[in-house]
């Protein structure tokens, strides 16, 4: 399982703060414009969105800029394909106008503070654009600039990106699915009149890469730095193929029971009642080609014992390491450590257990499950508490303060299936009674956080 060598998000965030001298800005790291190319229908929002998702999870702070709700904003009601066409000579100067104004609120994004990388999600496919693109982001700005073209000639694909996105797309409010496609293909015309694609000669001093069907194969061209190889190992990893990911933890374990963290204990009954149950349904669902994947730990092994389906072990899939208040209740740290307890409630996701581990050591610790995850196809994830409120928080997109608190309750299988442009959730609640170990925020740290 390959991955990236990990610095610590918390890492790249003091690296990147900007030093403001005189009214020039000094960025210690370069913040990052990523800038999409392609005609439309190939993906480019699916994967500018994806990549913001992971960019935020791993902490560093993302955001897209979609050129087509600019669009939507500069113009009147979006009537059919002749406003994207070549001689339309009215709409192609309000396009320009717009692909700049966009940009600029990119820039100003980044400038106001926090911004790390902005998504440019547009066509971008003329060369004169990214012209424009790059005098502003690498000549004004001094920011690094990468392009992300996504080259597709599968009608297949194109056809059902159509059929299954771009239907619902604002520009076709109460039109009917046939004269969507049509009015589609024929927009995708017009720009293929103009297309030019990113060129390694023409514009061999530009950093950019370029994605083929959908991965079969990808080109990479003059790329720099962490982050663009980052960018470029990630969206190298995803595919669009159908498929599930359940996750579930363990059966109620003795620890559980006994209100006890972390530790390494055994399945009480109810536990081992749910590993049973938990083998049945997935055989009743007759997954094909299911992979299960456990921690190290024997709650999530025992929990894997009745399941027919190959398995493997990640210690990355560990539950939280909790340090010197391993195995303890939340009472016992509250007596023993009651500075510990109180900065844990007033910071739950950067709060480090002294000799332990905090919840983003366990974003940086799960990230090459993630990635690996992306790689995969139906995959049944047996974890803990900690971990899977990890590996949720990055597939329903959640804020690093509303991480820990998701709610993962015991003896629950969670499916999410990908649509569009996220994932559908569902949750299957299993009948057999277990113990509750949420701990919700203390309504006393909620006033005292706003009040600082
Ligand atoms: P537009 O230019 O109209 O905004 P777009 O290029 O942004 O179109 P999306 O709206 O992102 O296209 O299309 C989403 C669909 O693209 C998803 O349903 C997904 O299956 C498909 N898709 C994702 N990645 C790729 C890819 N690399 N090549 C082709 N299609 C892809
Ligand atoms: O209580 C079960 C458990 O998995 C512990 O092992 C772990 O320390 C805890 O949940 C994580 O939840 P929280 O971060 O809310 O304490």
């Amino acid at each position: 399982m390959a991955s990236l060598p990990l610095a610590p998000a918390s890492d790249f965030r003091q690296r990147c703060h900007s030093i403001r001298i005189g009214e020039r800005v000094n960025y210690v790291n370069t913040p990052h414009v990523i800038a999409l190319v392609g005609l439309p229908a190939r993906g480019k929002t699916y994967m500018g969105k994806k990549l913001s998702r992971y960019l935020n999870w791993i902490g560093i702070n993302t955001k897209v800029f979609n050129l087509g709700e600019y669009r939507r904003q500069a113009t009147e009601a979006y009537k059919s394909n002749d406003f994207f066409r070549p001689d339309n000579t009215e709409a192609m100067a309000l396009r320009e106008r717009v692909a700049v104004d966009a940009l600029e609120d990119a820039c100003e994004w980044i400038e106001g503070g926090g911004g790390e990388v902005a998504v440019f999600d547009a066509t971008n496919t003329t060369r004169d654009r990214r012209r424009m693109i790059h005098s502003i982001v690498v000549e004004k700005m001094g920011y690094k600039l990468l392009f992300v073209e996504s080259i597709c000639n599968d009608p297949k694909i194109i056809q059902a990106t159509i059929k299954e996105v771009k239907v619902n797309s604002p520009d076709y409010k109460d039109v009917e699915n046939e004269t969507v496609l049509n009015d589609f293909l024929l927009r995708i015309q017009h720009y293929e009149a103009l297309y030019e694609p990113l060129d390694e000669i023409l514009e061999s001093h530009l950093s950019f890469m370029k994605i083929f069907n959908t991965g079969a194969k990808v080109l990479v061209h003059r790329h720099e730095g962490h982050i663009q190889s980052r960018v470029i190992y990630y969206l190298m990893n995803i595919h669009i193929l159908p498929r599930t990911i359940y996750l579930t933890r363990h059966g109620e374990s003795c620890h559980n029971r006994q209100g006890k963290i972390g530790g390494d204990s055994d399945l009480s009954d109810k536990g081992w009642n749910y590993a049973r149950t938990l083998g049945d349904f997935i055989k009743t669902q007759r997954i094909r080609d299911l992979k299960v994947w456990t921690s190290w730990m024997k709650r999530t092994i025992q929990t894997a014992s009745y399941i027919e389906a190959p398995q493997e072990r990640w210690k990355a899939l560990n539950e939280i390491d909790a340090g010197i208040c391993e195995e303890m209740t939340y009472e016992e740290i509250e007596a023993k450590h009651p500075e510990e307890f109180r900065n844990r409630d007033l910071d739950k996701f950067h709060y480090r257990y002294p000799r332990g581990e905090s919840y983003e050591d366990l974003v940086a610790r799960l990230e090459p499950v993630i990635m690996e995850l992306e790689r995969q196809k139906n995959v049944l994830v047996i974890g803990h508490q900690a971990v899977l409120r990890c590996l949720l928080a990055y597939f329903l997109d959640r804020t690093a303060d509303q991480l820990p608190y998701i709610e993962v309750p015991l003896h629950t299988i969670i499916k999410l299936t990908p649509v569009a442009y996220g994932c559908k959730m569902e949750e299957i609640h299993m009948p057999i009674e277990a113990v509750n170990t949420h701990r919700a925020k203390p309504a006393s740290c909620m006033s005292i956080q706003k009040d600082q």
